[in-house]
This record gives C-alpha cells, structure tokens and sequence, in this order.
C-alpha cells in the first residue's frame, strides 16, 4: 500500500526519513539501482558531506516575515530553486512515475526533465502535465537517434535541451553486480524472495511494463533487449564538434549536465550553451571525481553570471540549496530524493519531497536573516566545517590550525 497524505506528512518529514521508509518497502535490488553509486561510492558520499564543510554565519537582526524563493530561470519564474532532474527508469517505482513526477512539479511551480530512458514516450508526458518540461539527451553512435529525440521533444514543447556529458561510458555500479541487476538479469532464488519481500510494490508493478519508452521499435519492445541496444548506443568520442551540431539543431534553451571543470563551463558559453549543472551523476559513474559543491565555486567564477549555474548530487536539505545559491548557482537538480517520494506515494509524495524542500530553505532563510534568496552570496559562509571555520566571507582554505585559531578570534 502507498502511504497516505497523512502519513506520508509525518512520517516522511525528511529526505533521510522518506528514503529510509522506501529502503524497507522496495526491493533491495530497486532500492540499490536508485541509491547505489559506482565503485566505491566516495564520490556519493562525498556530495552530500561536502556541505557540511561549510558553515552559515545569520545575521538574524534583519528579520522579515516573508521571504521569496522564486527564481527566475530561462526567463520563467519558478515558485522554488528546486527542479527535478532526469532519472531513468522511474516508471519502475511507480506505474508511469515520469507522469507522477512532472505534475507534482508542475503543481510546485517547478521543472521536471525527462530523461532518456522514460517509461512514458516524450509525447504522452507533454500531453500530461500544463507546465513546461526539459528533455535530457546523450549523444549516440548513430547521430539519428540524438537528433530524433531532440526533434520529437521540440515538436512535443519541451522548453530546454539537457545534454549529459558524464555517461558516454558506464560506471560501475556494484550493489547492482552483487544484486544481479543487469542486463540481462540474473534470476536467482534470492532475487525472487527479494521480489516477495516488497510484495505491495510487486503487486503495483505486475501491469505496468518496464520499459524505455523512447526507443521502442518493432524488432525491440522488451527491457532487455532495449538495454543492450541503448547501452552499445553510447559515443565514447563525444567532443565539441558534438555539442556544436546539437546546439544547431535545437531551437531553445541547451545546457550540458555533468560540468565540474571550469575551462569545460568557459568553453560552453564559446560555444553558445544557454546553462551548466555541475554535476558528477550522483557519483554513479566517476568514482571520486569532485563533490559537486566543491567544483560549484570555480565554475561559477568561470561563467562569472554569464549563463545560468545548476548544481546537482547530494542535495538532501534546504540547507544544501542555500549554500549552492550562496556559491552562485541558480537553482539545484535533486535526483534521489524525488525518487524516494515517489516511490511512497506517487505524485503525492514527490509533492511532499518539494514541500519539504520549500519549507526547509524557508526555515533557513529565516534563521539566517535572510528575506529572499537573492540575499545569499559567499559573505554567509564560512569555509570549514561548523567547529572549525574560517572568516566569513574569507574563502582562502588554509590550514585547520590556523582556522581554528582565527575562528576563535571571530567569536571573541
Ligand atoms: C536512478 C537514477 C537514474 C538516473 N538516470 C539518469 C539519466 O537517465 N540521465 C541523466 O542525465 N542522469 C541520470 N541520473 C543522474 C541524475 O540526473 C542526477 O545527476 C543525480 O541523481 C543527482 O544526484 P542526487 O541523486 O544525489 O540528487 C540518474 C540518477 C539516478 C539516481
């Protein structure tokens, strides 16, 4: 059974809370696929500790009683700095979860992005939702698929284009070897009894096909052989010369996903790119590749507001929004998260991950002394963790000893 609005409000007041729900509910091999990353996981870790290593210093004498959260983005306003990002496969949580996701974002005032391999086809999900979609892409081997996807979603009034530029090559995702969860899958007896165990979720998902609904043909209709396809699709030798045939062919907003270098984000706006997220995947591909917060500051100071600034990976609280706005970004992409919502509720609980986010940057901003996100900027932080922080505003990293002393001289 899905949780109700009721107990899906107080027993889900958190991201942690909603993910460790859907931990117990789904079975271990979906769960592991959502929250996995690859190899080692550090760089998963990694996105959402990194938050922590920096600490707010309120000003809480400028107390107001509202505080706005809008952004404008792409010249649309959006009611919170929070989209939802492309996830594949989300159908698997919940029947059509792609349909229940972007009207729960469309309600909140935000964005959805449709990934690649959705369970819906990218012109059902445009006729399901009033409010604008992205689309995410890769590029292929075969040049034909890249451009189809992006004709059908301009056809269909999807507003930006995401090339993702992180998954030419897979990571190794190694809760889903343990697990068996390949292609092709590996049937065992504990597979099956995994299956059992989550029963409710079992019987939610017996007539909802599994599927990547964007590359279905009539030789390839199944998931397994939709996966060995999409997989050997990949282009390993993406390059600029890429982005700039794809940039010609879309009419609209483009961003590429997976920034975490700034030369790449100075490179981008050369070559007419309208948007970056710093992104690393979630940790899903490059393990210990740079906390997406940690590479936030150069990139930002590359594109120095030329184009718009995303961040994604790790963000789990309104807090983590805050910081990101603070370094200079936009608006931040959440995946997991919207993910354990739906899993729990469909629409209704990825509505219920957006509101927490709302009410917790609200909170923040609030407590910090803050009356609008714009108010943000590098001077609310100091670098270093809460007991061990430098200057605010000083963001030089220098040793912890020097620090600590210095952060003792601020409080006296
Ligand atoms: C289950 C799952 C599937 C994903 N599928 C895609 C995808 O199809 N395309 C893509 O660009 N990113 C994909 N991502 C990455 C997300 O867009 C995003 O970068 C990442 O989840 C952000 O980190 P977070 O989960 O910590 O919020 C996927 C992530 C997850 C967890």
């Amino acid at each position: 059974m899905p949780l109700d609005r009721g107990r899906l409000e107080r027993e889900g007041y958190s991201v942690a809370a909603l993910r460790a729900i859907a931990r117990r509910r789904l079975p271990r091999m979906v769960f592991d696929f959502c929250d996995g990353g690859a190899e080692d996981e550090i760089t998963r870790e990694g996105n959402e500790a990194a938050f922590a290593d920096w600490a707010f210093v309120p000003t809480p004498l400028n107390g107001t009683s509202a505080r706005d959260q809008s952004i404008l983005l792409f010249g649309e306003r959006l009611s919170l700095p929070v989209l939802i990002g492309p996830t594949g496969l989300s159908g698997m949580l919940w029947p059509e979860g792609e349909v229940a996701a972007a009207r729960a974002a469309a309600a909140a005032g935000t964005i959805y992005t449709m990934s690649h391999a959705s369970t819906v086809p990218i012109e059902e999900l445009a006729q399901a939702t009033s409010r604008p979609l992205w689309f995410q892409n890769f590029m292929y081997r075969d040049r034909g698929v890249t451009r189809s996807f992006a004709e059908r979603a301009q056809a269909a009034g999807y507003r930006a284009l995401v090339l993702t530029i992180d998954n030419q090559v897979l990571g190794q995702r190694e809760r889903d070897l343990r697990n068996g969860f390949v292609i092709p899958p590996r049937v065992t007896w504990r597979s099956v009894a995994d299956v059992a165990r989550a029963l409710p979720w079992a019987l939610r998902m017996a007539r909802a096909p599994i599927t990547m609904a964007n590359y279905v043909s009539e030789t390839r209709k199944d998931i397994v052989s939709l996966g060995v396809y999409v997989a050997g699709l990949l282009d390993p030798t993406l390059n600029w010369k890429d982005v700039d045939w794809l940039r010609g062919l879309w009419r609209g907003p483009m961003l590429l996903k997976g920034v975490l270098h700034p030369d790449e984000a100075r490179l981008a706006i050369e070559h007419g790119i309208d948007g970056v997220v710093v992104s690393n995947h979630g940790g899903r591909q490059l393990d210990t590749a740079l906390a997406s917060i940690r590479a936030l500051p150069a990139v930002a100071d590359a594109v120095a507001g030329r184009i718009p600034v995303l961040l994604d990976g790790g963000v789990r609280r309104g807090s983590h929004v805050v910081k990101a706005i603070a370094f200079g970004a936009t608006a931040c992409l959440i995946g997991r998260p919207h993910l354990w919502g739906l899993a729990l509720g469909g629409e209704a609980g990825v509505a219920q991950v957006l509101e927490i986010f709302r009410r917790d940057i609200d909170r923040v901003l609030a407590l910090g002394g803050w009356d609008g996100i714009d108010r943000v900027d590098r001077s609310v932080l100091a670098e270093g963790g809460v007991a061990d922080a430098a200057l605010a505003g000083d963001l030089e990293p220098r040793p912890a000893g020097v620090r600590r002393a210095q952060s003792m001289v601020a409080a006296s």
